[in-house]
């Protein structure tokens, strides 16, 4: 048992950032987790062999959104990755928020926000597929397409710990 009561979970973080905005979120996350007595690591995707990943209890993937996807590095990642069966995952993604038409102004509607955005549920796609077990997911914007992240966004990291530990 820790100080706070939890039984400490092998948990290991991997994330796909650009621009820092994804790297700083997955260290948040380490810092919170640390905080309530788990064991973490944070990677960058580009380090780690996905089919050698370190045995953990439970393992986080990270992604930017890409022309509606993840980054093809957190793709190609995640579709390699060996785990067992039965293995449990959380995910986040950094999304810049829909922005007006260009020409017309126009905001996208919900639906064709969600058909741009199918970041998170293309991992899930990947993860899903390999039998592995979801157990949390969040989104943190970026107020510009590089950045910065999100006023508060500290909190949303808080609210998304506080669901998986
Ligand atoms: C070429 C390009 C395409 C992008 N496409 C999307 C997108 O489709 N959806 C989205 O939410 N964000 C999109 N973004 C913004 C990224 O989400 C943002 O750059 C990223 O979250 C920042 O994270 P990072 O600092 O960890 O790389 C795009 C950014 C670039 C440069």
């Amino acid at each position: 048992m820790s100080v706070t009561g939890v039984i400490p979970l092998r948990i290991e973080v991997f994330h796909a950032s650009k621009y820092g905005n994804g790297a700083n979120v997955a260290e948040e996350i380490k810092t919170e987790l640390a905080a309530k007595g788990h064991q973490v690591s944070v990677h960058h995707m580009k380090e780690v062999k996905p089919k050698q990943l370190p045995q953990a209890d439970l393992y986080i993937f990270g992604s930017p959104g890409r022309i509606g996807k993840p980054i093809g590095l957190a793709r190609r990642f995640l579709k390699n990755v060996i785990l067992p069966s039965g293995t449990k995952y959380a995910i986040f993604s950094t999304e810049a928020p829909a922005q007006p038409d260009k020409k017309t102004g126009k905001m996208p509607t919900p639906e064709e926000i969600a058909k741009w955005q199918r970041i998170k549920p293309i991992m899930d796609e990947l993860l899903k597929g390999k039998g592995l077990v979801k157990v949390g997911d969040m989104t943190v914007h970026v107020v510009n397409l590089k950045g910065p992240l999100e006023e508060n966004w500290q909190r949303t990291v808080e609210e998304f710990v506080a669901k998986i530990d």
